[in-house]
């Protein structure tokens, strides 16, 4: 397959504008840090775009900001211009490869933990705007288990728990499905094995996590596939480009197209209220949402 012909699924077909239609959130964590998340975010967003799903990045992440730099990008601005109505939502968002759009949040994140009951209602109906063109919204969480991840895992449908085979994230990886779960009530997640030789590899990889989560925690934990190690998405990162548009025949690259077609093809669709947009960003600013108003 040659960058020139795009993965298509057979399956889908572009859906017609329904301006119910729900939309789903995908938040991609992992506990511990550089384990793959922006990768997978970037990668997997271009494969679900590539599918005919109109798709959006949220860059959450408050340190480095990381999606950018991945696609080479140079935004202007981001989600904090949004929040202090600096410039509108539509003017943040920047376009990456096959029109996938982008919302470099950084430092508007911090932001969202301070905000008005104005600049609530801003944000939230500049969001609700996107509805209608948006079927899948991902998220590139930051690293460990601050705030921000707690409050981001909470709104979104889904949760992808990121994993590699290497003790400090499996440790991690369950450390924050613990916090999740415990704290807040949060009962079901996707595991992605990522770095890993060989498919059993990546099963294994969630076996280990299982095992010790069934002894301490009442979760319910899915194997949502494998990414594989690949040195051709090393060098795609070198290229500032996502390895599914860089290298499209890649080991990697066919991974993520697999996991877009799981996740169009067999993810239930996220029901009634909770499955538009405005709903995820009514939670995200609630401040009950918050990890500080932990309860429990
Ligand atoms: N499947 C893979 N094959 C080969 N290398 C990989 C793979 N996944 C990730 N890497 C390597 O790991 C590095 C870190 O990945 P990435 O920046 O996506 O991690 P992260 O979890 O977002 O990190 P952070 O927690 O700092 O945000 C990449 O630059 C790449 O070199
Ligand atoms: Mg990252």
């Amino acid at each position: 397959m040659s960058a020139a012909e795009p993965f298509r699924n057979p399956a889908v077909s572009r859906q017609q504008p329904n301006p119910r239609r729900p939309v789903r959130v995908i938040c991609v964590t992992s506990g511990k840090g550089g384990v793959g998340k922006t990768n997978i975010t970037v990668n997997l967003a271009l494969a679900l775009s590539l599918q005919n799903q109109s798709v959006m990045l949220l860059d959450a992440d408050l340190g480095l900001a990381n999606v950018d730099v991945m696609l080479g990008l140079h935004p202007r601005y981001n989600l904090s211009h949004v929040i202090s109505q600096e410039r509108t939502l539509a003017e943040v968002i920047i376009h990456g490869p096959n029109d996938i759009r982008i919302i470099p949040a950084s430092s508007g994140v911090k932001r969202m933990a301070e905000l008005t009951p104005e600049e609530n209602a801003g944000l939230v109906g500049a969001f609700s705007e996107l509805n209608d063109s948006l079927d899948i919204m991902l998220i590139d969480s930051a690293a460990g288990i601050s705030d921000s991840v707690v409050t981001f895992s909470r709104a979104s449908h889904d949760v992808m728990v990121v994993v590699c085979d290497e003790p400090a994230s499996i440790t991690d990886a369950y450390a924050l499905i613990k916090l999740l779960s415990q704290d807040y009530g949060m009962d079901r997640f996707q595991i992605l094995a990522n770095r890993v030789a060989t498919p059993q590899a990546g099963r294994e990889l969630f076996n280990k996590l299982v095992k010790v989560s069934d002894r301490f925690l009442d979760v319910n934990l899915s194997f949502c596939g494998f990414i594989p190690e690949d040195p051709q998405l090393r060098k795609a990162v070198q290229a500032q480009r996502a390895v599914v548009e860089a290298f499209p025949g890649s080991r990697s690259a066919e991974a993520f197209h697999r996991l877009a077609t799981q996740i169009v093809g067999r993810w239930p669709l996220p029901r009634g209220a909770s499955g538009h947009l405005q709903f995820f960003i009514e939670r995200l600013v609630d401040p009950a949402y918050r990890s500080r108003e932990r309860t429990g």
